[in-house]
């Protein structure tokens, strides 16, 4: 990759992080010193992606056993981060991690330390090895149709989605990729161009509502993941559900990439997935002016659920499972 997501450097304590608010106009970073800077930085989305909150939020473990040493308030810290966003299971999955970790023995601040790296360094491996098992689905010359930011960028390593894009590119494959924009905040038109086309992926932007006319014409729709339930059904970016649905009209095939760590081992189905909404001026606002009606009311749920049943396959570190999902779910959760 021509960028990182993130990075800690114990030195001066800070997490270094690209600010995806930016792009693509601006490659900046931001420099992350206190907890309530790594809180502001998952919620407002200067970072975003499940696998890369769970990371970020590691390190914001870490930076917090730094300033404050005390256990008990490293914990509320935790907590609080925790609290940043509802629906990426990462989130809550990292930060109970990194709290197994936490007791009164000396060394705490580099026996924490090393668990963050460990959750970023198991990031990068099962992005690498979902492009390995998903690479085999693209066809040469295909046409791949991916929404939001499942890539480079919503991981510390090459990406979910975007990860089995760039394995089949190394392999020498041919395809162009349909991204969706994304309303409302526009990762697919801001992110998943940008790093495509920063890695020579041939990427054509869409709105939205362009998918049921380029869907026919379309070999294989790969979207990334927020939460798995242990039936399969599987929260991501809002509209996802949508594309199942015209992906299954035309009998297109319909996949999900996602490390282990996005299932959500304690839950049945999608209904008991926690559906964040946010702030109604993402909707309301385009490029700070309103574009709205006034009077006219919002509605911004963040994340939609598929049900497992439009999903042909979940692409992970371990193999892509297949149906019947809640067996072969089950099984995934005992290798190790
Ligand atoms: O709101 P975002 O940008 O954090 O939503 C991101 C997605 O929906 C991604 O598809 C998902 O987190 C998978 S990232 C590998």
């Amino acid at each position: 990759m021509k960028f990182f997501t993130i990075r800690y450097n114990s030195r001066k304590n800070e997490i270094v992080i690209l600010d995806q608010k930016r792009l693509p106009e601006k490659e900046t970073y931001l420099r992350l010193r206190t907890v309530q800077q790594v809180y502001n930085a998952i919620r407002d989305m200067n970072l975003r992606g499940a696998p890369l909150i769970g990371v970020a939020a590691g390190y914001g473990v870490v930076l917090a056993a730094r300033l404050l040493k005390d256990p008990a308030k490293i914990i509320e810290a935790a907590d609080y981060i925790g609290s940043a966003r509802p629906t990426a299971v990462n989130l809550g999955w990292a930060i109970t991690r990194m709290k197994k970790k936490l007791d009164k023995q000396p060394g705490l601040y580099n026996r924490l330390l090393k668990e963050a790296r460990k959750i970023e360094q198991e990031d990068k491996t099962a992005c690498l090895r979902i492009g390995k098992y998903g690479a085999r689905l693209i066809k040469n010359n295909a046409k791949i149709m991916v929404h939001c930011n499942a890539g480079a960028l919503a991981t510390s390593g090459i990406g979910t989605a975007l990860g089995v894009i760039y394995s089949a590119h190394r392999q020498g494959k041919k395809f162009v990729v349909y991204s969706c924009e994304t309303r409302p905040l526009l990762q697919g038109a801001r992110l998943t161009s940008w790093e495509l086309t920063k890695n020579g992926i041939e990427t054509c932007t869409i709105c939205d509502n362009m998918a049921a006319t380029f869907m026919p014409e379309t070999d294989l729709v790969l979207v990334g993941a927020d939460r798995i339930a242990t039936n399969g059904d599987t929260a991501n970016k809002i509209g996802t559900r949508g594309l199942a649905i015209i992906a299954r009209y035309y009998k297109v095939p319909f996949y999900v990439a996602a490390p282990v760590s996005t299932f959500d081992f304690h839950i049945k189905t999608g209904k008991e997935i926690p559906i964040e909404t946010r702030d109604e001026n993402e909707i309301r606002k385009f490029n700070q002016k309103c574009i709205v009606a006034k009077r006219a009311k919002i509605y911004n749920p963040a994340f939609d659920v598929t049900p497992a049943r439009l999903i042909n396959g979940i692409i992970t570190e371990k193999g892509i499972i297949k149906p019947p999902y809640k067996r072969h779910i089950a099984g995934i959760n005992k290798i190790r």
